[in-house]
């Protein structure tokens, strides 16, 4: 199954060699989409240098050796060198015939692979903040999309759920007593919970004389040494403070409609047995020496301020072990254990430094091997309003929650003002759906490590490039198949192209599966977002110029049909893999 412009590549390619001679075999032939025919090729241009030819002459000569009978029906030199195709409506309707009897719209099914994907990872008795949220979102998407190319996905949720902070965590999880409302904060506002436990930690530290404020601290202290030794009953604490967390978590993997369980966790604790032998092969391998006690690695290029060696620190003074060191367990077993073709780590932009260090640092130790590619999806900041990373008025980090329901408050006042016809719990499904698929749009619809500014009101909105936009045209499709008492899954007329914008719309729809296959690629799915807005923007023009069911013939109005019934579903697979809803109605 290939689009048109996949299906055209060779042709062009060999007629460029039939033009020039054998050393543009592999010339590429840059075809791109054109505004006065389907395609333009700009190969002329391009090679004339190397052909040793004015363009408009090399662009002649390719011409001449283009064999695009039954392919295109025009084929015309303009300007400097360009060549414009305009494919041949029957070549067209046939290529689409194909989509259409094909289950997956076109998408190709590759090679299977295992690719581990990294992403959501928040931190255990902290606030989701909206960074956690887009490496949740844009992570749950690639793994979708990636899943659906016939790859074996392995979801790799890193939680933060170890390190000096679990002392003093576990010591206020004691004192307020685990059914207390104190302990509930964890579910509901895991922050609160968190700063009650610091500023218990901190007033107790600072009171002068120390210990005139209670022992908090020093209690909190010796708790890590014994989480650390492995004391059962210390052990048993942790676990239930976990437990909590992953309560919070799993009721905002639900909200949003994120394939995340709990048994893609894989937090930092689950790797604790495999620091010490890290650090110790790191060292006998003459990668890690001592530097003011500390086990540290240092690599070539890597220098801070005046040229100073940056050092990846993998055991500290004190003997505990850092985030590099469990980011080293992660690619060794990613790659030895779980037999990794790829692996993506969907995490935000500052921590390139940190993936670039760790991942050289694999590679010399033999963890890494050369074929086995380590990908950051470098995740960009939120903005608020001010253009500084989104918070609070009160400068707090905002909660998660509460941004999701109102996002979901707002998408509800806008279905309540369009469709009071609808009952209560209707209503209330597609607010869900609209409200939360707008926030996933937002995230989605931008490449992902470039920064936005989160602003509700235009994500909710119907018009523009949104989440609602989109799910509105599958809506409508909906809607015209309910009107007429017919199933959209038992179109299948034979398709007519006839007016311009059937046309256009059947060559957009012919895109999909090329789409699909380079955000697989790329790891952008803001590319499957930019298809998928032009294909309502092309459904809209269509609906609007070409009637369906007042259509002047039976075979035209049973082509339309069918041509609202695959755009249903290649936008319904669409928003499926950016993991957006497709309501029934709005
Ligand atoms: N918990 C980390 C954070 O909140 C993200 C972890 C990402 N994954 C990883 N393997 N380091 O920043």
């Amino acid at each position: 199954m290939v689009s048109p412009l996949v299906a055209l590549t060779p042709k062009v390619q060999s007629a460029i060699a039939t033009a020039l001679g054998d050393d543009f075999r592999d010339a590429d032939p840059v075809l791109r989409p054109s505004q006065f025919a389907d395609v333009q090729v700009n190969a002329a241009l391009a090679l004339a240098k190397k052909a040793g030819m004015p363009p408009r002459e090399v662009a002649g000569k390719i011409v001449d050796a283009l064999d695009l009978d039954g392919v295109c029906d025009t084929v015309e030199v303009s300007g400097p060198g360009f060549i414009n195709l305009t494919f041949a409506d029957a070549w067209l309707a046939s290529l689409l015939r194909e989509v259409e009897a094909d289950e997956r719209n076109g998408v190709p099914l590759q090679q299977s692979e295992n690719i581990p994907i990294d992403y959501s990872a928040p931190n255990v008795a902290k606030e989701m903040h909206v960074g956690h949220l887009r490496t949740t979102i844009v992570g749950d998407s690639l793994a979708r999309t990636l899943e659906h190319l016939g790859h074996n996905v392995i979801r790799q949720n890193h939680i933060g759920d170890w390190g000096t902070p679990f002392g003093m965590l576990i010591e206020h999880l004691l004192e307020v007593g685990e059914d207390s409302p104190e302990a509930e904060l964890l579910v509901s506002n895991p922050n609160a919970f968190y700063q009650a436990a610091r500023t218990k930690f901190d007033t107790a530290e600072k009171a002068e004389p120390h210990g005139s404020a209670g022992d908090f601290d020093v209690r909190s202290r010796a708790r890590v040494v014994k989480l650390q030794a492995g004391d059962p009953e210390t052990l048993q604490h942790w676990h239930d403070l976990v437990g909590m967390s992953k309560a919070y978590f799993n009721k905002v993997y639900s909200t949003l409609g994120v394939t995340l369980t709990d048994d893609d966790l894989a937090g930092e604790s689950t790797y604790n047995d495999h620091l010490a032998a890290i650090c110790d092969e790191l060292e006998s391998k003459g990668l890690a020496t001592m530097s003011d006690g500390a086990l540290c690695v240092f690599l070539e290029g890597y220098t801070g301020r005046e040229g100073k060696p940056v050092p990846l620190i993998i055991r500290k003074s004190d003997g505990g072990y850092n985030y590099g060191t469990t980011d080293l367990a992660t690619i060794r077993y990613r790659v030895s254990t779980l037999g990794a073709h790829r692996v993506l780590y969907v995490v935000g932009a500052p921590q390139a430094l940190h993936f670039s260090m760790v991942w050289e640092t694999a590679r010399r130790a033999g963890w890494l091997p050369d074929d086995v590619e380590p990908v950051h999806v470098q995740i960009g900041n939120v903005l608020g309003e001010d253009r500084k990373i989104l918070r609070t008025r009160s400068g707090a980090s905002l909660r998660l929650m509460a941004l999701l329901e109102e996002a979901v408050d707002k998408a509800r006042a806008l279905i309540d003002t369009n469709r009071p016809d609808l009952d209560e719990s209707t209503r209330a499904t597609i607010a869900r759906q609209i409200g939360i698929g707008a926030v996933k749009y937002a995230d989605l619809s931008v490449a992902h490590d470039s920064e936005y500014v989160f602003d509700l009101d235009r994500m909710v909105a119907l018009t523009g490039n949104t989440g609602p936009y989109l799910q509105y045209v599958v809506a409508r499709i909906r809607s015209i198949f309910r009107q007429v008492g017919l199933d959209p899954t038992a179109q299948h007329a034979p398709l007519l192209l006839g007016e311009a914008p059937e046309r256009a719309l059947g060559v957009h729809l012919l895109g999909f599966g090329d789409v699909v296959a380079e955000v697989g690629d790329t790891y952008e799915p803001h590319r499957l977002a930019a298809y998928l807005f032009e294909l309502a923007q092309a459904f809209s023009a269509f609906y609007e110029n070409c009637p369906v069911l007042k259509a002047e013939r039976d075979e035209v109005k049973e082509s339309r049909l069918t041509l609202c019934a695959l755009t249903l579903r290649v936008m319904r697979a669409g928003l499926d893999m950016l993991g957006l809803e497709s309501p029934e109605q709005m």
